[in-house]
């Protein structure tokens, strides 16, 4: 019989080195799988005489148990220092602060126009909307803009490049929401009670004027609307938008191609310490351009004009939000970054959003 003492040396050195589960394994068979070495030794015992198997047996069944006690126990450690190892790696600092969250916020435009268009749903106007980039047709001409008059300058309008040869009428970047009563009126006919909000452009840039901004327009058409409908429609907006019970507005005779008669509305005012009040003080601020749409527009928009007539208004939306949430620049709207929309802007939950109201 060979050298058990050697045999039990050797097994529990490599038990002792094995690396992982694998290597304990491979050990496990060597010794004492169906053909490993211990095991074959065991079997040999039958063979022997009955001195020599009393002798051999104990010792044999003594280095099993140990060789086995050494596999269990060499397992259990391989066992707790893998958890260690994970333990190690995978431990969470549940000091550290939680990661930001980004947060949207509305833009003080798209709040301003949510609030609109539901105080205009209230008095039974409907939302209407029109391209950016219109014809010259439906920007000036349908609108009774003459050839000459100075909107249609390049200083003030923003043209859209033709390709040589082509020399079809211009587009541009419409001006004012207005050709949207053209395209609505010839879509969709009279009587028609719309606003209709949306980006216009100019060639403009201070502290008041941006190249692009925000208006919406107003237009009523029936048998007998008159401008005293307009007055009070508009004096309902304002103490709905700006949430004031009083509220006193002053038509000024003024100038559209597309409205006759026409007037600019101011609203009562007071500038008390920087701080603007609407419907109280001795100040006066203009809101709005309107008037009774000019029979040629009605024409155009293939409207009979002896039986019907309306109004028509258009206002910024850009300067409603700086009235009515205290913004003193128009120009940072624009070209602002986060802070000054965290510092304006409007969390998504504060009121219920519009938007699906809005598409065409
Ligand atoms: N389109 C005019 C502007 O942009 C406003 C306006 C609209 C005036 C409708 C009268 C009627 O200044």
């Amino acid at each position: 019989m060979p050298d058990l003492d050697t045999i039990r040396a050797r097994y529990l050195a490599e038990i002792a080195e094995a690396a992982d589960e694998a290597a304990l394994e491979a050990v496990r068979v060597r010794a004492l799988g169906r053909k490993g070495e211990v095991s074959l030794m065991m079997r040999e015992l039958g063979r022997m005489s009955p001195e020599a198997r009393r002798e051999a047996g104990p010792r044999l069944n003594a280095l099993r148990d140990e060789i086995t006690a050494a596999i269990a126990a060499r397992r259990a450690a391989l066992a707790d220092a893998a958890l260690e190892a994970r333990l190690r790696t995978e431990w969470l600092d549940v000091t550290l602060p939680a990661r930001p969250m980004a947060r949207g916020t509305i833009h003080p435009v798209s709040q301003v126009t949510e609030e609109v268009v539901a105080i205009w749903a209230d008095l039974g106007f409907s939302v209407a909307e029109g391209p950016q980039i219109e014809t010259d047709w439906y920007n000036f001409d349908a609108l009774n803009i003459p050839p000459e008059h100075p909107a249609r300058q390049e200083m003030d309008t923003f043209y859209l490049r033709r390709a040589a040869g082509d020399d079809r009428p211009p587009h541009v970047l419409r001006t004012h929401t207005s050709p949207v009563q053209i395209r609505y009126m010839e879509a969709h006919g009279v009587p028609c009670r719309i606003i209709a909000p949306g980006r216009v452009y100019r060639c403009d840039y201070d502290q008041t004027h941006t190249p692009m901004f925000h208006q919406y327009e107003g237009l009523a058409i029936d048998r007998d609307i008159s401008m005293a409908h307009l007055k009070w429609v508009l004096e309902e907006f304002c103490r709905a938008f700006f949430e004031v019970e009083e509220v006193e507005l002053r038509f000024r005779a003024s100038h559209f191609p597309f409205t006759e008669p026409s007037a600019e509305v101011d609203i009562r005012c007071s500038w008390k310490d920087g701080q603007l009040r609407i419907g109280e003080g001795e100040d006066w601020m203009e809101i709005l351009g309107s008037g009774m749409v000019h029979p040629k527009v009605l024409a155009a928009a293939g409207v009979d004009a002896e039986i019907y007539q309306g109004f028509a208004f258009g206002m910024g939306i850009d300067r409603l939000a700086m009235l009515k949430y205290g913004i003193p620049d128009l120009r940072a709207f624009f070209d602002s970054d986060l802070r000054w929309l965290r510092h304006y802007g409007f969390g998504p939950l504060d009121v219920p959003t519009l938007h699906a109201g809005l598409s065409a």
